[in-house]
């Protein structure tokens, strides 16, 4: 035979000389769930593994991040007090920005991304003012700008808008850029769909809408086309870094974005993603080391090179113990 594949599959040394997609620790974000009070590590049950963190244990966390050589982190806010209009959101006293002014004070080597979204402020669980059942675009946009500048102002060096109105990357670029903040970059999750897969999360962020759903503003997932459309626009309106989110049910899309554009791209493993793996591994019925790296490594495959996940702190160890 003249074509033998199994020439370069003979050895793990010929293997990993062959080998394409490489994960790098370098490419992980990890989101974390910060919470008021102290001493709380209150464990999120469909997430083994993942708690809502008071700022105390959240540094200690930061510090395990650190020591993994994790570059970044994703904060998430889970005020106490919710209110029709998310104040939380963008009070300058707000959970993540205390989190953001401590953890950028004393891990000023580690990144802080900052997640904007009203979802986990407002009292009804929407990603925008509510009028009458609807959930406002433009009324909204002034409240994600606020929030966006507060968060730079305390330490973010990165803004992730996760709320899909229409316009917010624009609206935030100008308002980063006129409170002198031009130097932020914004990282969009440009195809965020309506998915299923955010169960576990809102369990976390206390965020589940208290009525209807979001497919008025999340995307259908039975589309691709339209994401690429959404990811123009970002582009357009300035976003620097793109992100897809779910991953695993949407390599199609990675994909599709990592041929068509030349922005770094990011993709998000989210919460039902992760819950279902370990709740596998757990059941035994499937190895989770295994099938971890096998997810996150297809995630990067398919082109995305920045990849947020609740896998990161165990992956980072993974790689550290394979050399
Ligand atoms: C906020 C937000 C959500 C997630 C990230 N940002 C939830 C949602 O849209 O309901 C989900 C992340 C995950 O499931 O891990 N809008």
């Amino acid at each position: 035979m003249l074509y033998r594949m199994r020439r370069l599959r003979v050895d793990e040394t010929m293997r990993s000389l062959v080998r394409e997609t490489v994960l790098n620790v370098k490419d992980l974000v990890y989101p974390i769930f910060v919470v008021e009070g102290n001493q709380v590590k209150k464990p999120v049950s469909a997430m083994p593994g993942v708690s809502n963190l008071s700022l105390d244990m959240y540094l200690r966390e930061l510090e395990e991040i650190a020591e993994l050589g994790i570059p970044a982190v994703l904060l998430f806010g889970v005020p106490d007090v919710k209110d029709e209009v998310g104040s939380g959101a963008y009070d300058p006293n707000g959970i993540v920005q205390r989190a953001l002014r401590e953890g950028k004070k004393r891990f000023p080597e580690l990144l802080f991304i900052a997640d904007v979204c009203l979802c986990e402020y407002t009292s009804h669980g929407h990603c925008g003012l509510v009028h009458e059942g609807m959930v406002l675009n433009d009324e909204t946009l002034p409240l994600l700008a606020k929030s966006a500048v507060s968060y730079a102002e305390a330490g973010a060096s990165i803004i992730a808008p996760s709320d899909m109105m229409d316009g917010r990357v624009g609206a935030i670029r100008k308002a980063l850029d006129e409170q002198g903040f031009s130097h932020i970059a914004i990282m969009s999750y440009s195809a965020k769909y309506a998915s299923a897969f955010y169960g576990p999360f809102r369990e976390a962020a206390q965020s589940k809408p208290a009525f209807g759903d979001r497919k008025s503003y999340q995307m259908d997932y039975s589309n691709r086309r339209e994401a690429i459309r959404e990811a123009e626009l970002d582009i357009t309106e300035g976003a620097d870094i793109i992100m897809v989110k779910p991953a695993l049910a949407y390599l199609d899309v990675i994909r599709e974005f990592a041929i068509r554009f030349d922005i770094p791209l990011a993709a998000y493993q989210v919460s039902g993603e992760y819950a279902m793996i370990k709740a596998a591994a757990q059941q035994g019925w499937i190895d989770e080391k295994a099938v971890a790296l096998e997810s996150v490594t297809a995630i990067k495959r398919a082109g995305a090179k920045i990849i947020i996940t609740y896998f990161a702190k165990q992956v980072a160890a993974w790689l550290k113990s394979s050399g």
